[in-house]
């Protein structure tokens, strides 16, 4: 359980005209702090971020940091992940409401009760879930390492996937092995299809078209390349393509035209015919924000020790695996 009180960022507390990123580095050197931030996150504050990554990258950050508080621009999963292994250290997080349509349509009771159906099985839960959500797992597994996860398990085991169904087809197909899939999806990948990512490509022929596991089968099977966020952002640097097609949250952008200004970045367009991608519950967070926990250290991530430990142990053998 969360014990968190409800906690409303007081906007309008924040001095007119203040210079919003010198007194965020200057809040976390005093505090000393750390800001993690997801590729999600708004450009303005991974510029800010002492450390900007992936999932599985920011829970290993997390793991090892000294910091005495954690500033995590994230999602509220990510966030309760480096509490989980940081108990002693203050955790952070812009907006408490920023939760994610993975872990938010998966709730522990519920998962509790569809797990009963599959008692003889190991559960692997994608990160993307509660820390209730994990204390019922075997083992945690992030995009960038399900592969391997999997494949660290016994195969005479019989396996549940939760709560990503598009990731577990991925990674049935990449491991062989058989699961029995949790039906959840993301907001924000669910809406690429590979009708219109098809007629982009057709448009755009020299582009190569890369995706993130969370989307649909037939969108990863029509991409040259799939990948967690930092497998992509990798892609990107290292393949000589002039042009890209990326069907994932389109933060990801921001590195990518660090990384390679003079390539082409064609954000994936959502079916609906928006052409912007972005997480709702990612862009909760602002520079304000940031800035408002750096000074008022709230809204803060707690947990009940109990439930901490429980879901600390799935997490560490994930963590054990490198
Ligand atoms: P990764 O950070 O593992 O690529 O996952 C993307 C995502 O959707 C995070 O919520
Ligand atoms: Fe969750 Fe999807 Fe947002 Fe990632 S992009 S935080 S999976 S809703």
């Amino acid at each position: 359980m969360d014990l968190t009180a409800p906690y409303l960022p007081d906007l309008e507390s924040i001095p007119a005209g203040l210079d919003l990123p010198a007194e965020i580095r200057r809040l976390k050197a005093e505090r000393k702090a750390v800001i993690l931030g997801h590729y999600y996150q708004e450009p303005e504050i991974q510029d800010l971020a002492d450390f900007v990554g992936d999932s599985l990258q920011l829970s290993q950050q997390a793991a090892k940091t000294d910091a005495d508080i954690i500033a995590f621009c994230g999602v509220h999963f990510m966030a309760e992940t480096a509490k989980i292994l940081n108990p002693t250290k203050t955790v952070v997080i812009p907006d408490m409401d920023a939760g994610c349509s993975l872990a938010d349509r998966c709730p522990a009771d519920h998962f509790a009760e569809w797990l009963k159906q599959y008692p003889d099985h190991d559960v692997v839960s994608y990160i993307n879930c509660s820390a209730g959500v994990k204390a019922l797992s075997t083992v945690i597994c992030t995009s960038s390492n399900a592969e391997r996860v999997v494949n660290s398990l016994p195969r005479d085991r019989k396996l549940v996937f939760a709560p990503d169904r598009h990731l577990g087809k991925w990674v049935m197909k990449q491991t062989g092995r058989d699961m029995v899939l949790f039906p959840g999806f993301c907001i924000v990948h669910e809406q690429f299809t590979a009708k219109r990512l098809a007629a982009l490509k057709a448009q755009h022929p020299e582009a190569k078209l890369i995706a993130h596991p969370e989307c649909d089968a037939t969108v990863s099977q029509l991409a040259d390349f799939v990948g967690s966020t930092a497998a992509l952002l990798n892609y990107v640097e290292r393949n000589s393509a002039k042009a890209f097609i990326v069907a994932t949250e389109a933060g990801i952008l921001h590195q990518m035209r660090l990384r390679r200004p003079e390539a082409e970045l064609i954000p994936a367009p959502a079916d609906s015919g928006c052409n912007c991608s972005l997480c709702p519950y990612m862009k909760l967070n602002s520079l304000e924000k940031l800035y408002l926990c750096l000074r008022d250290l709230k809204p803060e991530i707690r947990l009940e020790e109990s439930l901490r430990v429980q879901a600390l142990k799935p997490l560490e053998r994930m963590l054990a695996l490198g």
